[in-house]
């Protein structure tokens, strides 16, 4: 049987540590960066480490995205990080950028791909990466609700002493600030949390939770989190490609459910190999409903700036009349 192909683009940190695990999962991988060299590196790097693991994994390094041709999934890792003097419209327009221009490119090449994005601002790349595709919303996934939510279960097995495996998490909402991890619906060995763990010590896990992604950037000081993210992809991409009609928190394109419309948010999907397959719609308490509209106001505010920087940037462009 033919192995299921996995285009990963961009060879930084998050894309050559997915692109490991992809690989060892069984997957044909090609890598792809605009850096010249990058990628073919990393991959033949990848390869060579295929014989200790003793696994014959498949991987190749490409800047050309004819070799992506008839991938069936194409994840999108691609992006800039904040750099010091850069605001957070600037990141969110050159990233758009970027997003657009490799979903272009590579969906010119595999029309059926399901696409996984992984780049910052999250919930906003989506939409840029719909928008670039012209793929149904069950082909466009974003990456974030898996990795808070693998944040949050590590967090509630320190707390206990217990093992990663015995735990469940729940996160709702937007990849921000306003991520609402759900402490009820977080079990460890079925039990919900809110019977195991003090009030306090709760909310002391949860603002860590939001605030994982930051505690790790001001730690490495040069760039942010990479094992946990291309281990999540990783995950979301094994529930692609082997059917395995798993429930994981993602961003998915909302058309009603939650009592949203037409916006990115995090939410418990089926991932199958037509890709987001389900949104499981969860009861929620008042409180916990309060905070998801909070996080999906947040998540609109942003794909709104982002529609009038594009608008701003079509109007400097236009050639002046007359
Ligand atoms: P990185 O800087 O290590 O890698 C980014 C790569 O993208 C570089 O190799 C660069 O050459 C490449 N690239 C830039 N423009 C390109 C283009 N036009 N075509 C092809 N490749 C291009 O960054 P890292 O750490 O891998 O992070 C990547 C992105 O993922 C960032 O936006 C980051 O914020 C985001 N991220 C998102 C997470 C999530 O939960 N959704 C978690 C972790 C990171
Ligand atoms: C994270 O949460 C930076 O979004 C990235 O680590």
């Amino acid at each position: 049987m033919p192995r299921p192909r996995v285009t990963v683009i961009g060879a930084g940190n998050v894309g050559a540590t997915a692109a490991q695990r992809i690989g060892e999962l069984g997957a044909a991988v090609v890598l792809v960066d605009i850096v010249e060299g990058l990628p073919q590196g990393k991959a033949l790097d990848l390869a060579q480490a295929a014989p200790v693991v003793g696994q014959d994994v498949q991987i190749i390094g490409t800047n050309d995205y004819a070799d992506t041709a008839g991938s069936d999934v194409i994840v999108v890792t691609s992006g800039l990080a904040r750099q010091p003097g850069m605001s957070r419209d600037d990141l969110m327009s050159k990233n758009a950028g970027i997003v657009r221009s490799v979903v272009q490119q590579s969906v010119a090449h595999s029309q059926d791909a399901i696409l996984v994005i992984v780049t910052n601002p999250l919930d906003a790349m989506c939409h840029v990466a719909m928008e670039a595709s012209g793929f149904p919303r069950e082909r466009v996934i974003g990456m974030a609700g898996v990795l808070d939510s693998a944040r949050f279960r590590t967090f509630i097995a320190q707390e206990l002493g217990v093992s990663v495996a015995s735990t469940s998490a729940f996160v709702l909402g937007g990849h921000g600030d306003t991520m609402v991890p759900l402490p009820r619906y977080s079990t460890v060995g079925g039990v919900p949390i809110t019977e195991l763990l003090s009030a306090g010590t709760i909310e002391r896990i949860v603002d860590r939770t939001r605030n994982g992604g930051a505690e790790i950037v001001a730690l490495l000081k040069t760039g942010s989190a990479y094992y946990a993210p291309g281990a999540s992809v990783a995950q979301m991409v094994d529930a692609i490609v082997g059917n395995r009609q798993m429930i994981l928190p993602c961003a998915a394109y909302l058309q009603g459910e939650y009592g949203v419309d037409g916006l990115f948010v995090g939410v418990p999907v089926r991932l199958g190999r037509r890709g987001m397959e389900e949104v499981i719609e969860i009861e929620l308490t008042d409180d916990e409903r309060a905070a998801f509209d909070r996080s999906a106001a947040a998540v609109r505010e942003l794909v709104d700036r982002l529609a009038e920087m594009a608008a701003a940037s079509s109007t400097a462009a236009a050639p002046a009349a007359g």
